[in-house]
């Protein structure tokens, strides 16, 4: 079911300046930022030869990120993303599995106009599990 890894995401407390050091110091190609209120974060990309790393930076009050924030001040390794060929049959496929496939199991649209899905941690080994459909 699962496909690639479409990108590993990391909380950080202050975007422009974890853009700044991937570019600078690690010499890496970083997208514009990209704010996405339905998912109260902001994000940029750092594009890289096999895959993404996903920065992400809260963005209003209900940010879904500002209580990993809290207990991590100063970022970490937020979700990890697979890519699935179709979001629904892997969603039922999990359901029936008994997995909990967080918010109300409708698929929203990620950051890369695709829909994306969020499973439970606590199902997977305290991962925050993100599936897109590509
Ligand atoms: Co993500």
């Amino acid at each position: 079911m699962l496909g690639r890894v479409n990108h590993v995401a990391i909380a950080v407390p202050d975007l422009a300046a974890a853009a700044e050091g991937y570019r600078s110091m690690l010499g890496a190609n970083v997208t514009e930022p990209q704010a996405l209120p339905e998912h109260g974060v902001t994000v940029v990309f750092v594009t890289l030869p096999n895959t993404k790393v996903e920065l992400l930076e809260p963005l209003g009050e209900a940010s879904p990120i500002a209580a990993f924030l809290a207990k991590n001040p100063a970022g970490g390794m937020h979700h990890i993303c697979y890519e699935v060929a179709d979001i629904i049959a892997a969603r039922d496929r999990l359901k029936e599995a008994g997995a909990r496939v967080l918010g109300d199991g409708t698929p929203k649209i990620g950051a890369h106009g695709k829909p994306v899905l969020f499973l439970h941690p606590k199902d997977f080994q305290g991962t925050l599990i993100e599936l897109e459909e590509v």
